[in-house]
Order: structure tokens, then C-alpha cells, then sequence
């Protein structure tokens, strides 16, 4: 790297109301990848930087504050929108003058650790950058005036521009490098005669090229890297390009994904090899896949560690989860938080569990209710049984273990422990602790009432 990553100040513009989101959440706070647009341009400049990051916030700011408020970020209020000068302007009382400042949008969120290095690498006491870009379609956005030798001369912003300027296809991103001695001396001097009345950041370039400041530009790698959200129209856009790199990452990490434009990452996944993913899945918070895993279509899992060869089948929730090894989960399982499987555990359709622990190669195949509960090793839990965990008051624990067979239907009203090597009969309902290695059932005994008739409809 380039500049000392000390040394930057970078100031992110985020006062906008974004009228064109028509929501009641500022713009910058929508979230992409389940993330506020604000927050991933702020996680970019904290990968370059360790120096201060000011965001400056206006419309609605003090809840943009308020909920980013474990941000390493100085909070800059910019009262009423003059302009993009006037935002930078705020920030200045934060500024050194032998800083580098760097200034990005709050609505820009795509942008590349390597294209900013590239930016900032080329400020110095007598230059600074501008990243640009040449789009097929530039209108709406600032142009890039150059002289005959190429140099840049000054941004016209595109409500101000003749008509042959408008025909100029680079364009301003927004983004730029300054020193600070440099930066504030021009936003000093900025005035707002221009068609928009507003003081324009933009308007400093012509005030390098008077002082002998050499303006360079750089390209992004890829024009996605400068897109703004301004409406959902495009926050839904980006969103795709944003899952589409995620895609892209774990494919090259060899991750089989059945398609990638129906995949979607909000937060962080790690995979190991032979891994495959189906349609519609989402991966959210902390995601970690072991070698072998499977994951069947319309799954979601958040926070969840998945160890070596377990299969997750279609239309199962895992929230807040350890599944141990060669586990199978689902169809249509519900595994909530605090629950850790151990090895080899099976759960089947419209199970849930909820803070348990189940040991090596027990399996709850069918329709049970299993919560706050220890369950030991090889147990089989048959179909519809429900730990009977609250009162209406207080939550208690049931504890099943080693070798237990329960039968179908069984109620275990907490706090019971199941000894090991218990059988409990069909229909049962356990209210009390049963002793190791016998049957228990709690049913009255069949019978037949002979010659009953049912009852008949009054004529
Ligand atoms: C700006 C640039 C234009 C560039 C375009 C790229 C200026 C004068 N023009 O135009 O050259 O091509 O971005 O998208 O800089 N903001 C504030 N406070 C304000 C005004 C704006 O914080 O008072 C923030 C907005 O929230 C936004 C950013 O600054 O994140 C850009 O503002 P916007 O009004 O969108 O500028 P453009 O007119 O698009
Ligand atoms: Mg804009």
C-alpha cells in the first residue's frame, strides 16, 4: 500500500433525504445484503484506513446515528443541505492539513478496497485524484472537462453544462483525494452561482488547476463499484450484483451452487470442499459449512456452524445452531436457537427444537416439540412427542438419557429426567422421573364396551 492508512481522513457524505426511496427510512439506512447501504461503505473505509471516518448525516440523521452507533465514526450533523461542498465543509474542523482526505457517498455501496488504494496512492502535496468513469450513458451525472493536452480542467455538473460538454462521456463518480491543506483552502471560496444554488464539491477541481495542483483519475475495475442507489428500482439491482460477487467467490472456492441468481448471502459464509447449495437459499449472520454439506432448496440458516457431511433437506430453518458431523436435518425442520447436535443426530419433517442438546446418533424423525432438553445418545423419539418445557410461568428441562426409546405421542412434562435405557409406552404423558432399562406407560388399558351404540340424529 501505497499512503500511510494513519493518514487518511475520509468523510462520507450521507445527509440526502433520498426522496426518490419513497420510505420513511432515511436512503442510506435501506439495507443491501441486510446491511445499511451507509454501513458497508463505512466497513470499506475502515479496511483502508485506521485514521477517523466522519459521516455526515442531515435528514432523519440522528436515527442513522442512533442505530450505527457502535460505528467507529465521528458524527457530523450538516443542519440543512446546501450541497455536496457545504457536507464536506462540515467536516473540516476534523480535517489536519497533512491528512488525505478521501470522500465517499453513503449511497454508494460497492466500491473496492484495491480501486480507493489506487486513489489515495496518488495524492500528494501537489496533486490529487479523482475517480472517474466513461458510461455509454453519462446524463445526469458531473463531466470530466479536459484541456487539449488531456489535463482535467474543471466538473460541470450536467444542469450546468453546454451542449457539447454534455456529449462528454467521462463523468464524475464523486469520489475523490485531497489533502487537507489543499481541500480547505477551496471550500473556503466555494460559492453557490450555479443553476442548483448549491456549493458544489465539484467546483474545487478548477481551483487545483488554478493552483498548480495536478489533477490525476483512475478507473474502477468495474462501473457496479460507482452506482448510487436512489431508488428501489436500483437498491434491488445492486443487491443482485452484490449476491452475484458473493456467488462468484464461493463457486471459485468450489462450492456447487444449483444457481446463483437464486442465492443470497446477508452476512458472512465460509465452505469447505464438496460443498452444494440449492435454489433459494439464505445465508444469514455467520455462516460456516464443513466439507460435504448439503443444503437443500428454500433453506435458511443464520449463525450457524454446519460440520462435515450433514444434509440440511429443502424448506428447513436453522437460527443460532451447532450440527455436529453426518447429521441429517429436515424435510422441514425447525432448529432454533441454543441448539447443539452432536454426531449422526436425524431430524425429520415439522420438528422443532429449541436450546437442546442431542448426542450421537439419537433421531427425532417426526412432529415433535423438543425444547430445553438434554437428550444422550441413540435415542429414538418417536412421532409426536412434546416436551412439555412451560407452565404458563417458568421454563423447566427434561433430560432424556443414553439408549431411551420414547413411543409415539408422548408428553414429558418438565422437569423430568427419562433414565437410561427407558422404553415409554405409546400415548404416554411423563410427569414423573422413570427408572433405567424398564417400560413406562401411562395409558388406561383398552377396552371394549360391547353392544354400544353411537348416538342418532333427533328426527
Ligand atoms: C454529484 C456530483 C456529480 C457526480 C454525482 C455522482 C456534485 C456537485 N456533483 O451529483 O458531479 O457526477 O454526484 O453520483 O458534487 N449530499 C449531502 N449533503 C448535501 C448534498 C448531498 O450529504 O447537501 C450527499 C448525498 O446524500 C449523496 C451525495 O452527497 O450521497 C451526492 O449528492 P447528490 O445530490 O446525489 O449529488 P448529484 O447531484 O448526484
Ligand atoms: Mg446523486
Amino acid at each position: 500500500m501505497s499512503f500511510d492508512k494513519d493518514s487518511l481522513n475520509i468523510v462520507i457524505l450521507a445527509a440526502g433525504k433520498g426522496t426518490r426511496m419513497k420510505s420513511n427510512l432515511p436512503k442510506v439506512m435501506h439495507p443491501l445484503a441486510g446491511k445499511p447501504l451507509v454501513q458497508h461503505c463505512y466497513d470499506t473505509a475502515r479496511k483502508i484506513s485506521t485514521g477517523p471516518v466522519q459521516i455526515i448525516y442531515g435528514h432523519g440523521g440522528e436515527l442513522v446515528r442512533d442505530s450505527l452507533s457502535q460505528l467507529d465514526a465521528i458524527w457530523v450533523e450538516q443542519a440543512e443541505q446546501l450541497g455536496t461542498g457545504h457536507a464536506v465543509q462540515q467536516a473540516v474542523p476534523n480535517i489536519d492539513d497533512e491528512q488525505t482526505v478521501l470522500v465517499l457517498y453513503g449511497d454508494v455501496p460497492l466500491l473496492d478496497t484495491e480501486t480507493l488504494t489506487v486513489l489515495v496512492g496518488q495524492v500528494h502535496a501537489s496533486s490529487m485524484a479523482l475517480l472517474t468513469v466513461s458510461l455509454d450513458d453519462p446524463s445526469g451525472y458531473g463531466r470530466i472537462v479536459r484541456d487539449a493536452h488531456d489535463n482535467v480542467k474543471r466538473i460541470v455538473e450536467h444542469k450546468d453544462a453546454t451542449d457539447a460538454e454534455k456529449l462528454i462521456t467521462e463523468i464524475n463518480t464523486g469520489i475523490l483525494a485531497v489533502q487537507g491543506r489543499w481541500l480547505k483552502k477551496w471550500l473556503s471560496d466555494l460559492e453557490s452561482d450555479n443553476s442548483q444554488g448549491e456549493y458544489y464539491l465539484t467546483d474545487i477541481i478548477a481551483m487545483a488547476v488554478d493552483d498548480s495542483v495536478t489533477v490525476t483519475t483512475c478507473a474502477p475495475s468495474t462501473v457496479a463499484e460507482i452506482l448510487g442507489v436512489n431508488d428501489k428500482k436500483q437498491l434491488a439491482y445492486l443487491e443482485r450484483i452484490y449476491q452475484r460477487q458473493q456467488a462468484d467467490t464461493l463457486m471459485e472456492n468450489g462450492v456447487t451452487l444449483h444457481d446463483p441468481a437464486r442465492f443470497d448471502v446477508r452476512g458472512s459464509i465460509t465452505a469447505g470442499s464438496d460443498v452444494s447449495i440449492d435454489v433459494n437459499v439464505v445465508f444469514e449472520g455467520t455462516v460456516v459449512l464443513g466439507n460435504g454439506v448439503s443444503v437443500g432448496a428454500n433453506c435458511y440458516l443464520k449463525d450457524v456452524e454446519v460440520k462435515d457431511n450433514v444434509h440440511i433437506l429443502p424448506n428447513s430453518v436453522l437460527d443460532d445452531a451447532v450440527i455436529g458431523a453426518g447429521c441429517r436435518i429436515g424435510p422441514f425442520a425447525r432448529i432454533r436457537p441454543g441448539t447443539v447436535l452432536h454426531e449422526q443426530v436425524h431430524i425429520g419433517n415439522f420438528v422443532e427444537v429449541k436450546k437442546s442438546e442431542i448426542a450421537n446418533g439419537s433421531k427425532v424423525n417426526h412432529l415433535s416439540y423438543i425444547g430445553d432438553s438434554s437428550i444422550g445418545s441413540n435415542v429414538n423419539i418417536g412421532a409426536g412427542t412434546i416436551t412439555c418445557n412451560y407452565d404458563g410461568a417458568n421454563k423447566s428441562r427434561t433430560v432424556i438419557e443414553d439408549n431411551v426409546f420414547i413411543g409415539s405421542d408422548t408428553q414429558l412434562v418438565a422437569p423430568v429426567t427419562v433414565k437410561s435405557g427407558s422404553t415409554i409406552g405409546a400415548g404416554s404423558t411423563i410427569t414423573k422421573d422413570t427408572p433405567e432399562n424398564e417400560l413406562t406407560l401411562s395409558r388406561s388399558k383398552q377396552q371394549t364396551i360391547r353392544g354400544w351404540k353411537r348416538p342418532q340424529k333427533n328426527s
